[in-house]
């Protein structure tokens, strides 16, 4: 049975370079990794967190949903871009409303890539890894994938479409290498993916 990946961008802009790689993360799993269905989850209609919208345990619709989407994925892939040397508003929402109890996030492998500018992203790869030391998610090491997203050679279309083959190529090697690792997580042999 392949393994399902939630894979969340960081961005909630119309041709989002990270929604790019989201896509482009797809697409290779669909061409060439068939142990791993990717299920893209768009975080853009959660509301901003409120623990006053929790009514006995219950949360929002949107929420709800999404909460849904995270506790039925084997993994994670985060594609998201720096803010001001940190993660991304709209991520760190998403995380904060799946880690209201019980935490949809635990126990679960991620991986994370990021298209941003100057650094590729670094500094706030580091801060999610921090945030998910309280949330139990056991990231991925390497391959880390940091993309400058502004600098020529053009990686991205106009659309935030990834049209570079050599970071299609490193993201193949970071979605196999999660692969890799979820499967060892779950306690299954690493061949056993098909
Ligand atoms: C940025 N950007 C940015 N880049 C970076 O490398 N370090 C940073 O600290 C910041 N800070 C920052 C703050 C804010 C508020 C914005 C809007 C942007 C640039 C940003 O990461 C870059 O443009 C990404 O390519 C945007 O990603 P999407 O929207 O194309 O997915």
């Amino acid at each position: 049975k392949a393994l399902r990946v939630a894979a969340i961008s960081g961005s909630l802009r119309r041709g989002s370079a990270n929604t790019g790689i989201i896509r482009a993360a797809k697409e290779i799993c669909e061409e060439s990794i068939p142990g791993l269905v990717i299920d893209h989850v768009d975080i853009s209609d959660l509301p901003l967190l409120n623990t006053d919208m929790e009514v006995d345990g219950g949360f929002p619709p949107a929420v709800e949903a999404f909460r849904a989407r995270v506790r039925a994925a084997d993994c994670f892939l985060f594609a998201s871009p720096e803010y001001n040397y940190s993660i991304s508003g709209p991520l760190k929402n998403a995380l904060d409303w799946g880690s209201r109890p019980p935490n949809c996030w635990a126990d679960r492998a991620a991986a994370i890539v990021s298209a941003s500018g100057g650094s590729g992203g670094s500094r706030s790869m580091y801060h999610i890894r921090q945030v998910g030391v309280f949330l139990d998610i056991h990231f991925i090491n390497k391959p880390e994938v940091f993309i400058k997203a502004h600098q020529p050679p053009k990686k991205f279309d106009s659309d935030g479409n990834l049209i570079d083959p050599e970071i299609k190529e490193e993201l193949r090697e970071m979605l196999l290498s999660l692969q890799a690792f979820t499967l060892r997580l779950q306690g299954k042999p690493e061949n056993s993916e098909h």
